[in-house]
């Protein structure tokens, strides 16, 4: 007997896109029984953000259900009593290992098909592994990654047995950044290793940079840059002891939290459909080189009309608007009608400590610095309200813009910045070292 289900749409991949794209698909008009959602973890969608952030708080830290989707957005909040009530089939705590594009067919682990008229692959990122790289004994206890919730309660009960002991977090991005604040606040001891000159390298000029490990250091984090991990030491019950650096030093430690990059999840689909720059190539509907298969989310390379190029963005804003743009696409298709294509503005964003900071737009050309005309005291890592920006100059426009510490409405102001592109007369660093001290 063959064990097979057949759905109108699946959606493969249970993260931030599925469940705002099942959000968008209720607003289109959706019958029972006719989507599905297939993932490898074993909870409903949830805002991912929270893996590193309040999740890991040692006082009443996040828990689900309360960052189920679309909390994140303040919409409504998506339980698992909602996908029922509407008639969509989660089917967790599944991986698929076969996709078969041409037969419309996706096949489970324990050899379950799923049947499909429309796809839509939102499989998002893995984290990269020091184990691929070859490191010696990177595959010790204790050395932490952090992507899905079952990573997060690993790291949780790990912090819960090494009390107040040494973290050594390798890399200083996204995750290097948050999880480095977060052990500290758990009290731990915590070095903080990279290999390049500044942290969070890809975003951060380096004056931005150097306010960040300011501040970093003035909570005890210890920071060694310049260098990488080549080896690490386990005790007897196999547990991470030492990790040796590259320079010669070695560091003891307890906990290793690794945030070295995420790659897309898109080896199911290989030779099946038209890959562009790591992602799967879509156009501004999300439609993929395979009839009636989409793909949104961080897998997607997509065109950004505002910068004419072809992008892929592995942050949550996308996610969750590349999911309602496609799943308007399909049934503005299925009524014969035609929707704008996504012309998406980048944002990115991350809170650690007391600390927060938004960017919108492109991080080109000449990088401009601005301050609170009125206290220009808040741009030092000892600062009690930090708050400070800069913008991007490219081609004589600002095209990229960052703010910490903004309130609502100055980072809405800088978000029309950056859209908006206007051209860097002389005046406007003054008007908007005005704009963050309120008067603009
Ligand atoms: P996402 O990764 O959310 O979901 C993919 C899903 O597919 C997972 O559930 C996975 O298990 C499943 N899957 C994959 N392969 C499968 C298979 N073969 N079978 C079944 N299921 C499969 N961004 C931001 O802008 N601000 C922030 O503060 C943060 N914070 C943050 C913290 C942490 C810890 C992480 C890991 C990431 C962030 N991000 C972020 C990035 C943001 O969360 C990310 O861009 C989105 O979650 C991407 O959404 P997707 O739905 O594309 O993938
Ligand atoms: P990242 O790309 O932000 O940072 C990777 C960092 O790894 C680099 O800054 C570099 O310092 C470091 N690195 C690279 N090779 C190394 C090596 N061999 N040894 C030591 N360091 C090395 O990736 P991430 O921080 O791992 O985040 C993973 C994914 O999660 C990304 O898609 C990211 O966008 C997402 N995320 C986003 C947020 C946010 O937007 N606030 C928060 C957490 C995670």
């Amino acid at each position: 007997i063959i064990d097979k289900k057949n759905f109108k749409y699946i959606i493969l991949g249970g993260g931030v896109a599925a469940g705002y794209a099942a959000m968008e698909f209720t607003r289109q008009g959706l019958q029972p029984g006719e989507l599905a959602i297939i993932s490898k973890e074993a909870v409903a969608p949830y805002e991912r953000p929270a893996l590193s952030k309040s999740y890991l708080f040692p006082n009443e830290p996040a828990r689900l259900p309360s960052f189920h989707v679309c909390a994140g957005s303040g919409g409504e909040r998506l339980l698992p009593k909602w996908y029922e009530e509407k008639g969509i089939e989660l089917i967790l705590g599944t991986e698929i290992v076969k996709a078969n594009l041409a037969s419309k067919t996706l096949i489970s682990a324990s050899g379950k098909i799923y049947a499909y008229q429309i796809l839509i692959i939102a499989t998002g990122s893995t984290a990269v592994k020091l184990t691929d790289f070859g490191v010696q004994g990177a595959d010790a206890k204790n050395i932490c990654y952090l992507r899905e919730i079952s990573d997060a309660d690993k790291l949780v009960e790990t912090i819960k047995t090494k009390q107040k002991g040494k973290a050594v977090v390798i890399g200083a991005g996204y995750i290097g950044l948050e999880v480095g604040a977060a052990m500290t606040i758990n009290e731990f001891d915590v070095s903080m290793v990279y290999p390049e000159p500044w942290c969070m390298a890809g975003l951060f000029t380096p004056a931005i940079a150097s306010f960040y490990e300011g501040y970093y250091a003035n909570k005890g984090v210890k920071i060694i840059k310049g260098t990488v991990a080549v080896g690490f030491e386990a005790d007897s019950n196999g547990q991470v002891k030492t990790v040796k650096l590259k320079n010669g030093e070695v560091l003891q430690a307890d906990i290793v939290v690794v945030g070295v990059g995420g790659s897309p999840v898109t080896a199911l689909f290989k030779g099946q459909v038209e890959e562009e720059k790591g992602g799967i190539k879509t156009d501004g509907f999300f439609r993929t080189s395979v009839q009636e298969v989409y793909a949104v989310g961080d897998v997607a390379t997509f065109p950004m009309k505002l910068y004419s190029d072809m992008r892929r963005v592995e942050h949550v804003d996308h996610a969750r608007k590349s999911a309602q743009q496609a799943v308007k696409a399909i049934k503005a298709s299925e009524d014969g009608k035609s929707i704008q294509e996504y012309d998406y503005l980048p944002f990115f964003y991350s809170r650690f400590f007391d600390l927060s900071w938004v960017f919108y737009g492109d991080n080109v050309g000449e990088p401009v610095l601005f301050q609170d005309i009125q206290d220009n005291s808040t741009t030092r890592p000892s600062s009690t309200k930090p708050k400070f920006g800069t913008y991007w100059i490219h081609n004589g426009k600002v095209v990229g813009a960052f703010l910490e510490g903004g309130t609502a409405e100055e980072n809405k102001g800088i978000a029309n910045i950056a859209w908006l592109q206007p051209e860097a007369k002389e005046d406007l660093l003054e008007k908007i070292g005005m704009l963050i001290a309120g008067l603009y």
